[in-house]
């Protein structure tokens, strides 16, 4: 069934909110509404993608009516080094209506994938156009299986707790959440994220890791994250590593 919007209407009178019942990717929608000028918390939603986009040029698989696929335009008065910590922000926000609307108790790998029993159940991708965020977020939620080269790393919400769940619910706790999240952002600064992440994560502290940059490839021990958000790694040769970006994965 396609999402019944009424709940979310009601929750947040006055937001705009764009719904496609089937668009390339939100990412693209959202960029192109920030271009025009939409406001802060534009939300647009599709019930399904066909190029969903993930971190690093990867796809997003998308599901029809089976998953949350949502891109919010955010305009946050932060300085441009903030930007790394938003990620951060929405991941614990992810997290939190995860657990508020279904029970489940999600992990957070550096910088915004969110797992259960070490596999995807959502990922975040964050983009900036003309001056403002574009926040990507998916959620697998009711999905019953995935393609075979996704199913030893990605899960859904269904698929670990046993029964379906109403996405027009968690739709509502996660706009709640991220407005709650990037309000401790903008207010309260950047540390308090930082702190919030690093006790929500079991990857920010000593655990072991391997880190995939592209043409190279890092082993170590993570030993926190640093005042921008940056994830530091001890590699396994003693040297202090700062990850600005790349592919975490366990060792
Ligand atoms: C990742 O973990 O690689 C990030 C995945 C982000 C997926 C979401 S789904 C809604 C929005 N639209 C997209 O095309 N991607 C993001």
């Amino acid at each position: 069934m396609p999402l019944d919007l009424t709940p979310l209407r009601r929750r947040f009178p006055g937001r705009t909110i764009v719904w496609f019942e089937s668009a390339g990717s939100t990412m693209t929608e959202a960029a192109r509404l920030a271009g025009e000028g939409c406001p802060s918390g534009t939300l647009v939603l599709a019930e399904e993608q066909t190029a969903g986009l993930g971190r690093l040029g990867r796809s997003w698989h998308s599901e029809k009516e089976a998953g949350l696929y949502a891109s919010v335009v955010l305009r946050l008065p932060l300085a441009p080094d903030g930007l790394p910590v938003v990620a951060l922000a929405l991941g614990l926000a992810v997290q939190e209506a995860i657990q508020h609307c279904t029970g489940v108790i999600c992990d957070l790998r550096w910088p915004n994938d969110v797992l259960v029993g070490g596999r995807k159940c959502a990922g975040i991708l964050v983009q900036l156009q003309d001056g403002a965020l574009i926040a990507g977020i998916g959620i697998n939620v009711n999905h019953a299986a995935f393609p075979a080269e996704l199913a030893g790393i990605a899960t859904s919400l269904r698929m670990v707790s046993g029964g379906a769940h109403a996405r027009e619910h968690l739709l509502v706790n996660l706009l709640e959440a991220v407005d709650v999240f990037t309000k401790i952002l903008v207010e309260d600064g950047r540390e308090q994220i930082l702190n919030l992440y690093s006790r929500a994560s079991s990857y920010v502290r000593g655990r072991r890791v391997q880190v995939d940059q592209g043409s190279s490839s890092l082993a170590g021990t993570t030993e926190g994250l640093d005042p921008s958000g940056f994830l530091i790694v001890r590699s396994d040769s003693g040297a202090r590593q700062v990850i600005l970006a790349g592919g975490v994965r366990p060792i």
